[in-house]
Parts: structure tokens; C-alpha cells; sequence
């Protein structure tokens, strides 16, 4: 073999390499960690010879990461909760759009980005809950939340929340920054207690007392329906709920989503997955894994989830809602809710 020739050889074997490396592999960047994921993941990997190679994260870090390790980034997906986190990943340049009839098909349009840069895959609704006893007439709505019988009764958490500053930034989608700031203000009168803690520490704040009302993501009353929360299970009789704004625009509704990477080295594969989480079954394992709603219409809920009832979603636009984040930030500043 001539010199020539076994560089040749050589550049062919790295070629193939690299093509069989691209054609087998995917690199997922994730912060969800459920169990049921393992099933969504080796289901992929046996219906497509790809393998996952998972990273997993706290989200923030994942995107300061990617945008860290820029055009080199080995991310091809990137998963997380919160409509504001995928928001955030958008503005920082670690997604690309993603040209998909199935995932257009299959998400709803008002749950994923109007560039198709990030897509919802699983849904969680805010809702009220509420001590049955203590509150015989309990709010109906958002804007209930606000009015002055409920002063000294609303547990909620921070503000720093990514939840409550999405479900903030809807108000302001719907009502105007004059009217989400009074709100905010009011929900700022009517609280129990200064925000603390995650939104399980808020519905058991309702059992021991603390409070009449807690506004917190339906899976977290849900996992307390399917497992022992502590604190939780035990008194969950005594809580009710309301699916808010029946009457008008629906119950807010944020997602659990992701998108595919910049730079990501093994783009087929990506969007492969990401069409391969809108199939009936994936839809399933993806929103049991936390108690949440599918997003693709018509797949069934489970147990858990199933038993908090039926009830309208809000259909606004959550890329429209994403580009209000900023007005909410400034609201909870100028309320003072902490
Ligand atoms: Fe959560």
C-alpha cells in the first residue's frame, strides 16, 4: 500500500465513522428524571437502532452549558420544564427550528414556539386548591384570587418561580400590564404567609392550617393521589380544587417541552425523537412520568390525573405568553412579591 493510499484508507475509515456515529446516536440534554422515562427511552432505541446518550442537569445549567460549548456542542436535544426555561434557551441561541409536518401535525399551536424552535410535550395546569371547611365559597377564577374575603388566606410560592412568572406573564397576555399589576398587588394583600418552599409546601400548608388556599401545578396534588406525600396524602380529603376561569379563558396551562440544539451533530435523530414523543404511546410514558396532561389530543390521561376531572385550558398562545416574561419580572418587582 502506497502512502497515498493508506491515507486514503485511512480518511474513508473516519468518513464512515463519522456517518455511523451520526446515523446511531443522540445526545440528550435533559432535567427531567422520571421513571417512566427509561420505557419512553428504550422504546426509541429499539424501534430505531439509535442510541441515547443522556446528560442530565438542572436546566439552567444544560443551557449555560450548551451555550459554553457553542459550535462544538455535542447537544442534540435539549428537554426541560417551563415554558419560560424553553424561552429562555430560545433567546440564548442554544435551539434552531425544526421544519416537522408531524410535530406540526401533532402539538397544538399554541403550545410550542410560533418559530418552532421549542415544543410542548406534556402539560401541567395552575390551579386553586382550597380547605373545603374553612372556605365554603372559594375562588373561581384568577381574578378572585385577588379580591379582599381572601385576604390572609393565599399561600403561593416566590416569585423567582418560573411558574408563577409564566402564569403572570398570561395575565399580562390577557389583561394588560395595568391590570396583571393590580392583580399581582392583590394576590401580594391576600397572602397567609411571606412565599416559601415549592408548591407541595403550599398544598400542605392548607392541610395543617396555615392556609384556605394554595395555588399550585395539578401534578403535585396528583402524585399525593397516587403515592404518599408526606404531610400531603394523609389530608388531601379536606382539599378541594377549582380549575379556574371556566367561564371565560380556561385554566393556565404550562408545558413540559424541548427542542433540538443549535449545533446539534446528529439532527435527524433529533427530530426523530422529537416526532417519536408525539406517538400515542411515548405521549403516555412522558405525562405519567410526572402526573401531567398529553399534549396530542386524544391520549389517555392516567389514574391520578384522570380523577382531578375534565376542565377547559386556557388555548393562548404560550410563544406570545413567553414574550410577556420580562413585563411579569417587572411587575413582582414593583409589588413587592417576594
Ligand atoms: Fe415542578
Amino acid at each position: 500500500m502506497t502512502r497515498l493510499q493508506s491515507t486514503l484508507l485511512a480518511t474513508t475509515l473516519l468518513v464512515l465513522s463519522a456517518n455511523a456515529s451520526a446515523a446511531s446516536e443522540l445526545n440528550l440534554y435533559s432535567s427531567r428524571h422520571y421513571d417512566t422515562d427509561e420505557r419512553l427511552y428504550s422504546d426509541f432505541e429499539a424501534a430505531t437502532g439509535i442510541t441515547i446518550n443522556r446528560i442530565e442537569g438542572d436546566a439552567d445549567e444544560l443551557i449555560a452549558r450548551m451555550q459554553a460549548e457553542g459550535a462544538n456542542s455535542p447537544a442534540d436535544i435539549l428537554l426541560t420544564v417551563d415554558t419560560s426555561r424553553l424561552e429562555r434557551a430560545k433567546q440564548a441561541g442554544v435551539l434552531q427550528a425544526v421544519d416537522s409536518a408531524t410535530l406540526e401535525e401533532r402539538v397544538p399551536a399554541n403550545l410550542r414556539d410560533a418559530d418552532n424552535q421549542w415544543f410542548g410535550f406534556s402539560q401541567r395546569a395552575r390551579i386553586i386548591f382550597f380547605d373545603k371547611v374553612e372556605l365554603p365559597n372559594p375562588p373561581q377564577t384568577y381574578a378572585d384570587l385577588a379580591k379582599p374575603e381572601y385576604k390572609g388566606k393565599i399561600c403561593t410560592r416566590s416569585s423567582t418561580s418560573t411558574y408563577n412568572q409564566t402564569l403572570l406573564a398570561s395575565i399580562v397576555t390577557h389583561a394588560g400590564e395595568a391590570a396583571a399589576k393590580e392583580w399581582a398587588a392583590g394576590i401580594v394583600a391576600n397572602m397567609a404567609r411571606d412565599p416559601q418552599g415549592g408548591d407541595t409546601d403550599q398544598l400542605r400548608a392548607v392541610v395543617s392550617g396555615e392556609c384556605d388556599i394554595a395555588v399550585s401545578n395539578t401534578y403535585y396534588f396528583a402524585r399525593a393521589i397516587r403515592t404518599d406525600v408526606k404531610g400531603l396524602s394523609a389530608g388531601r380529603e379536606m382539599i378541594g380544587w377549582i380549575f379556574p376561569d371556566q367561564e371565560g379563558n380556561g385554566a393556565h396551562v404550562n408545558l413540559s417541552g424541548g427542542g433540538v440544539a443549535a449545533n446539534a451533530p446528529n439532527r435527524d435523530n433529533a427530530v426523530k425523537f422529537l416526532e417519536y414523543l408525539t406517538s400515542d404511546q411515548a405521549q403516555q410514558y412522558f405525562s405519567a412520568g410526572n402526573d401531567e396532561y398529553p399534549t396530542v389530543k386524544g391520549v389517555a390521561l392516567s389514574p391520578a390525573i384522570e380523577s382531578l376531572g375534565s376542565f377547559k385550558a386556557d388555548e393562548v398562545s404560550l410563544s406570545e405568553v413567553a414574550a410577556n416574561l420580562p413585563v411579569a419580572q417587572r411587575i413582582f418587582n414593583e409589588v413587592g412579591w417576594k
